[in-house]
């Protein structure tokens, strides 16, 4: 199944309660937070504090990507907030193999993500060890850039690689996901789609989700979905 996260960065902050339940009633699977600091991306959004928040609003798994510099320190206190699922990025982890394994030992879906550039090699040593993979389909930092075309390639090498390695990791695509893409990216394998502006940049974000949900479920039908 594919699942629709919708990326609050692109929400009206002033009236974030009311824009989750929207997209909560609208059948969305995963909220998706996007936690910067300031150093590893030039950007800085929120913390601990406002996960927690949502927490107590909402019933839906909390997505937390942490584009963050030293993520070991953080990991603890995004559990604590109520993070259900945690990806950190393997550019910001000298010790990638640790942080996975605090994550899970946190009893978290575990995540890894990796930037436009990075190379899928970075994986073949813990793939085993995650339950999801990050593609970002742009630079991370900002809401509303430009889909990164190679992004498809990457995602379909990926589903291969989970493939052959006989694993049920999911493959998450974060940055510039549209009702326009949804397909393609959903033929090359991704199953969790990430999409901030395209949800909360619609004066009507419920039925943006909805759209979302029934596109993709379409293009599985029609056998458009050919990758796999
Ligand atoms: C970008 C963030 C994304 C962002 C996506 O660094 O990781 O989650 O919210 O926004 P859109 O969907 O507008 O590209
Ligand atoms: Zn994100």
């Amino acid at each position: 199944m594919i699942q629709i996260a919708p990326s609050i960065l692109a929400a009206d902050f002033a009236a974030l309660g009311e824009q989750v339940q929207t997209v909560e009633e609208a059948g969305a699977h995963l909220l998706h937070l996007d936690v910067m600091d300031g150093h590893f991306v030039p950007n800085i959004t929120l913390g601990p504090p406002v996960v927690a928040s949502i927490r107590k609003i909402t019933r839906l798994p909390l997505d937390v990507h942490l584009m963050i510099e030293n993520p070991d320190a953080y990991v603890e206190a995004f559990a604590d907030a109520g993070a259900d699922w945690i990806s950190v990025h393997s550019e910001a982890c000298a010790h990638l193999d640790r942080t996975l394994n605090r994550i899970r030992s946190l009893g978290l879906s575990t995540g890894v993500a990796l930037n436009p550039a990075t190379s899928l090699s970075v994986l073949d040593n813990v793939l085993s060890l995650v339950d999801f993979v990050l593609i970002m389909s742009v630079n991370p930092g900002f809401g509303a850039q430009k889909f990164i075309p190679y992004s498809l390639r990457k995602i379909e090498e990926l589903r291969k690689m989970i493939d052959r390695k006989g694993l049920s990791v999911k493959i998450e695509v974060d940055g510039g996901v549209s009702l326009d893409n949804l397909c393609a990216l959903v033929r090359s394998g991704s199953e969790v789609l990430v999409a901030g502006s395209q949800i909360f940049g619609s004066p009507d974000p419920g039925a943006v989700v909805r759209q979302m949900i029934d596109r993709s479920a379409g293009c599985v039908e029609s056998g458009q979905g050919g990758v796999r």
